[in-house]
This record gives structure tokens, sequence and C-alpha cells, in this order.
């Protein structure tokens, strides 16, 4: 199966990108491409090199070498070109708490060169796409924290940019916001920009991406799109507390027997994979009518330990370190 990359103009291309900070290789020959109109997501966990990706091409940091070009324009060579092309969220916009959600995306506008008529009729053109025009008159300090994503993100969307780069958009917002937030990307990408998002989950890749990125420790792992992902990784996982929690081994037999998928016990929990989220509910049907399952039963997304454990046949790095960080601080 062709990946998207074969089979349209790239508009982002990294070959070979090395980057060391120090004695530490932040980047260690990355190569990528993402087509026009299409959504590349970067997966990867904390100190993987996902923003250094992101610095580099969007002209911020000078890769030590390898090239890559945006839009069409060579990062290093055609810096402002790469720039004038490109909408960066967190980086070159940033919003100002003591303004309204309208003065900031008319600050931005007029900065951009609009003249004032069409500056207040994109800043509510934006605001109205992005949910935001009841809140467009007060103050950004008393917006939350899924609005202020909303409205960096309108900041990068005033010049119409052709390439956005969204680095980690969704982390730390609560799942109504997550969804709307992805549901923005769509849209952009829509209207034809590109997009380059990194992110910590494979849900949000899963949701959004063409083509998957996964990342570790400034290498690529792997690169395709996220259905090929999923199938290397297990789909789905469904997890559920069985009635007594000390015979989670045997209950996890049962359902194996039970529905022919493999469950396993960890801990008190068991955990099964599903290829199909869409057999889900006879599934859980199933085991809960054996009398299996107390309390609920859930159908989620690999973590990303498990991605990089199906991926590399070892945990990620540092993940075991942030395991004895999490035991101590809890
Ligand atoms: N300005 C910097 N100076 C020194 N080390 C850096 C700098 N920026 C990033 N690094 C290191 O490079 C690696 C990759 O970092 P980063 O790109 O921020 O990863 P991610 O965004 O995936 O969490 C990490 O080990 C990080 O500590
Ligand atoms: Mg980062």
């Amino acid at each position: 199966m062709p990946s998207v990359a074969d089979r349209a103009a790239p508009a982002i291309v990294a070959d070979g990108l090395v980057k060391r900070f120090g004695g530490a290789l932040a980047l260690d020959g990355v190569s990528l491409a993402a087509p026009e109109g299409s959504v590349l997501c970067l997966l990867g966990p904390n100190g993987a090199g996902k923003t250094t990706v992101v610095r580099t091409l969007t002209t911020l940091l000078p890769p030590d070498s390898g090239r890559a070009s945006v839009a069409g324009y060579d990062v290093v060579r055609e810096a402002g070109r790469v720039r004038a092309a490109i909408g960066v969220t967190g980086q070159f916009t940033a919003v100002d708490d003591l303004m309204t959600g309208t003065q900031n995306l008319v600050m931005v506008a007029r900065l951009g060169g609009f003249s004032r008529q069409a500056a207040r009729s994109r800043a509510a053109e934006l605001l109205d796409l992005l949910g935001l025009s009841e809140a467009a008159g007060r103050l950004v300090r008393t917006y939350s924290g899924g609005m202020r994503r909303r409205l960096d993100l309108a900041a990068c969307l005033v010049r119409r940019p052709r390439v956005l780069f969204l680095d980690e958009p969704t982390t730390g917002l609560d799942p109504r916001s997550r969804g709307e937030l992805w549901s923005l990307v769509l849209d952009v990408v829509a209207k034809g920009t590109t997009v380059l998002l990194t992110t910590q989950y494979l849900e949000e890749a899963d949701r959004l991406a063409d083509d998957v990125v996964v990342l570790d420790r400034g290498r690529v792992v792997v690169t395709g799109p996220p259905r090929q992902l999923k199938q290397r990784v297990g789909g789905h996982r469904v997890e559920f507390h069985p009635p007594d929690r000390s015979r989670a081994d045997a209950v996890a037999r049962a359902a194996t027997a039970l529905t022919g998928r493999p469950a396993a016990a960890d801990g008190d929990v068991v955990r099964m994979n599903l290829d199909e989220a869409a057999a889900f509910p006879d599934v859980a049907r199933r085991l809960m009518d054996a009398g299996l399952v107390v309390g609920e039963i859930s159908l989620g997304y690999p973590s990303l330990d498990e991605v990089f454990l199906a991926l590399t046949g070892r945990p990620r790095a540092g993940a075991l370190a942030e395991g004895a960080a999490d035991d101590a601080g809890h």
C-alpha cells in the first residue's frame, strides 16, 4: 500500500536531519515527507526530538547536517520565504492576556499587512470558525485552556498558511477540548493547508494523520499510515476488572476461551486486543453475560509504551525511569 507521501507534491520534506546539543544527539538522521493538503503526525515520547524537528522545519534552528524544505523552500537558504508560508502555534504567536480575542486577532492581522477593515473581518471569520464568537469581546485571561489553544490556532491561521505546525496542540487538554481541536485541524486541512502535528497519543495520530512518523531518541522508528501502525501494534485495547481481583489470570484464560481472542492479566486488570473497534459490543456482551466483568469494560488505544514495545521489542527510552518517578511521586 503506497503511503500518501508517494502520491502528491510534498509540502514538507526532510532528508537526514542531524542536530546535536553539546554532546547529545537530538536528531540522528530524520527523514520525512508530507504531501500538500495532508496531515503528518510525529508520534513520540518526551525527548524523542519532536520539537527539534519542528524548530528545524520552521527555520528557528539550523540542522548540523541534512536538509529540509517547506512549501518548496529550503529552510536554511530560503528561511524568509518559509516563514512567510507557515504558521506555528506557540512560537510566532503570543496571545496577549490583557486584550480580547478580537483585539488579539486584529493585531496579528494588522501586523500581517491587512487593512483595518480586512483585519476586522478576518478576525470575526476566524473567531466564528473556532467557536469563539461569544467570547470574542472578553479578555483572554478569562479564557479556559482549550479556548486559549483555539485562539492561538486562530492567530496562526490569520495569514492562511500553506503549512501549519502544531507542537503537541492537545497535551493537557480535557477530552472535549481535544475533540474540538481535532475537528478544527481537519477543517483547516480540508481547505488545503498541510499540517505537521506532534503528539504523544496514538489516538490523536489515528484520528488525524494521513501518515505517522514514530520518533524515538532522534531516530525514525517507523513511517506509514495509521492503519498500518495499528496493525503492527494490535489495534484497540479492551480493559476490564474481574469480579475477584486476585483471579485475573483465571478470568483472562476464560475470556480467551469464550471469545477466541487472546486476553492477558496485568495485575488486577484483564486486557485483550481487538483489531476492529466494531467487534467491541459483541465481545463486551459475551464477557459480561459470562459474569467475567465487574464495573466498566472499556475500549481504548494502546499506550505509547505499548506502541514502542510492539515496534522495537524493547521499552521506549526513559519509560522505566519515568515509571519509577511516578511511583515515587504518588
Ligand atoms: N536547546 C537545547 N539545548 C540542549 N538540549 C536540547 C535543547 N533542545 C532539546 N534538547 C534535547 O534534545 C532532545 C530532544 O528534545 P525535543 O526535541 O524537545 O524532544 P520532544 O519535543 O520530542 O520532547 C532531548 O534530549 C532534549 O533534552
Ligand atoms: Mg516537545
